[in-house]
């Protein structure tokens, strides 16, 4: 006997669970199956967001910002400090609990907004026969569910290097690079993208001498570069190495083990061959879109050539009453992305007309410095031909800046010539994650520099650079 819902969603990661929620929100019987498990072989809602990605790699960022900020930073303060230590047991066990703190909101929200959980791996079946009540049947184990709609929200994972799989011993993902035992003496990254940069960040910041070998000759190339640069200068500054424009080769993993030493052959910006020996090596890379186990092909499920599902702007594919969202389809692999197109779908489910705008999705890169960005880079505007004014501001002409002791960075508005269209957000410093939304807000109802530049913003604050930066289009700042 098959269970009807409404509405079932596949994967219970930031794009599904959200689409459950606001599903059973607009009055739907829904379903939310996900297969994730914790340690203990229970369910472990929130995907990889919430399991080895956003929340645990922030709870390592904040714990490791703690100990850099104890060993170098109280004593300007007057705050003496006898003996530094770090019990990496003990942070990786605190991360855990944000870990499951969260899971267990989520199981909550499922109970308060009754949707139904299953625990297990959902696959398409067939479509229903119209006695069934139409839509898809999905099988989760040994149960069958009917859904009239079904929204697909898999997500992804990490990429390896063709001929070396993940051990998670020596050679690891986002989530071995999440749970290291102890600190390595030498650890080397792949890829200086989000992860490579904060992961890097967190075992730097522990003690671990931190090489990153990059693919591209520039660095960051998707953010502003202006900004870039100015990260750039702040990592190497903080003793991460960072290799640009560099051919990764083979890997060899020398007896296997937790001692075991790894080396990667690689050939230099200059053409030289090279060899970076290791303890352990953290491979970010990107991430690839995960169907496994949807059996998506026994039902025509429509995937493109990277294996994401194809959908169109409004996340349906090509089955009917199926939908797809988040890290499985086309766009950005942010967690707010995947929400916001959960969000959307159930919403078009209803009748309504949900809408995601990509130019307004913010990003994020949680360093120290933080980088945060919304809407064009200056490179992206020229490419385009478009005309434009550029101001920024630097936070060490900011009052708070100065008292917080953290001074380097800039916040930079791109404004359209004529206009004054904010076109572009781009800010390397402080709590950059948190001053970008004013910047989001400000774009989405369409506001110039200008509109900026007269809001009252409170004192002594950082937001303060974002007023003067905007004040800076017009060539204009009061306090620079
Ligand atoms: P996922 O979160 O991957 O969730 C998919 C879920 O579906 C999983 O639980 C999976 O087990 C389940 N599933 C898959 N197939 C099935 C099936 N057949 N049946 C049942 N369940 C299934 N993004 C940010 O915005 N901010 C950040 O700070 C950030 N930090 C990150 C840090 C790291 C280290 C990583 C790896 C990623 C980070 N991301 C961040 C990206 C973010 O995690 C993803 O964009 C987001 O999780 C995508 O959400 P999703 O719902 O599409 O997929
Ligand atoms: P990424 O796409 O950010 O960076 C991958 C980097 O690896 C790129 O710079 C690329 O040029 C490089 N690269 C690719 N192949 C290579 C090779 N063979 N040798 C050397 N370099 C190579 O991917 P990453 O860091 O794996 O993260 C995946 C995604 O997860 C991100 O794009 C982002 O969507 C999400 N994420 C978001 C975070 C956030 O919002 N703060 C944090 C972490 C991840």
């Amino acid at each position: 006997m098959s269970k009807n819902f409404d509405v079932i969603v596949i994967g219970g990661g930031p794009g599904g669970y959200i689409a459950a929620i606001r599903a059973a929100q607009l009055g739907f019987n829904t379903a939310c199956i996900d297969e994730w498990k914790n340690a203990a072989g229970g369910p472990a809602p929130g995907g990889t967001c919430t399991n080895v990605g956003c929340i645990p790699s922030k709870a390592l960022l904040q714990s490791s910002e703690n100990f850099e900020n104890a060993g170098h930073q109280f004593a300007e303060h007057g705050i003496g400090l006898k003996e530094l230590s770090i019990d990496v047991a003990k942070m990786l066990a605190r991360k855990d609990h944000v870990v499951k703190q969260n899971n267990d909101g989520i199981l909550y929200l499922f109970k308060k907004n009754k949707v139904s959980f299953f625990h297990g791996r959902g696959s398409f079946v067939k479509a229903a026969s119209p006695e069934q009540g139409g839509g898809w049947e999905i099988a989760v184990g040994a149960e069958s569910l009917v859904g009239k709609q079904v929204i697909v929200a898999t997500g992804s994972n990490a990429r390896a290097l063709p001929g070396t799989p993940f051990d998670e011993v020596n050679v690891l993902s986002n989530d071995g690079a999440l749970r290291i035992g102890a600190v390595p003496k030498k650890l080397g990254l792949i890829g200086s993208g989000v992860i490579g940069l904060e992961m890097g960040s967190v075992w730097r910041r522990l003690g671990a001498e931190v090489t990153v070998l990059e693919a591209l000759p520039t660095f960051l190339g998707a953010v502003d570069e202006q900004i870039a640069k100015e990260a750039h200068k702040a990592f190497t500054k903080q003793g991460l190495k960072i290799e640009l424009g560099v051919k990764v080769g083979e890997i060899k993993v020398g007896k296997k083990g937790p001692n075991a030493r790894v080396s990667v052959a690689y050939t230099d910006a200059k053409g030289q061959a090279q060899v970076l020996d290791v303890d352990k090596l953290v491979v970010s890379i990107g991430r690839v879109p995960n169907t496994t186990g949807l059996n998506a092909e026994a039902v025509g499920l429509e995937l493109d050539e990277r294996g994401a599902i194809v959908v169109d702007a409004e996340c349906r594919t090509n089955l009917p009453g199926v939908w797809a969202v988040g890290d499985v389809v086309r766009g950005p692999m942010l967690a707010h992305k995947a929400e916001e197109e959960g969000v959307a779908v159930a919403e078009r489910i209803a009748g309504q007309h949900g809408h995601v705008d990509f130019n307004l999705v913010p990003w994020v890169i949680y360093t120290h410095p933080e980088i945060a960005w919304v809407g064009q880079t200056e490179q992206q505007l020229k490419a385009a031909g478009r005309a434009y004014k550029a101001g920024s501001f630097p936070f060490m002409a900011n009052g708070r800046a100065r008292a917080l002791g953290d001074t380097g960075g800039m916040v930079k508005f791109l404004a359209d010539a004529a206009s004054d269209e904010i076109l572009g957000v781009h800010i390397v410093g402080p709590m950059a994650s948190e001053l970008i939304s004013e910047a989001v807000v400000a774009m989405s109802f369409r506001a110039s520099s200008e509109d900026i530049a007269r809001i009252c913003h409170a004192h002594p604050s950082l937001s303060e650079a974002t007023k003067e930066a905007a004040l800076a289009v017009d060539k204009r700042t009061l306090n620079f």
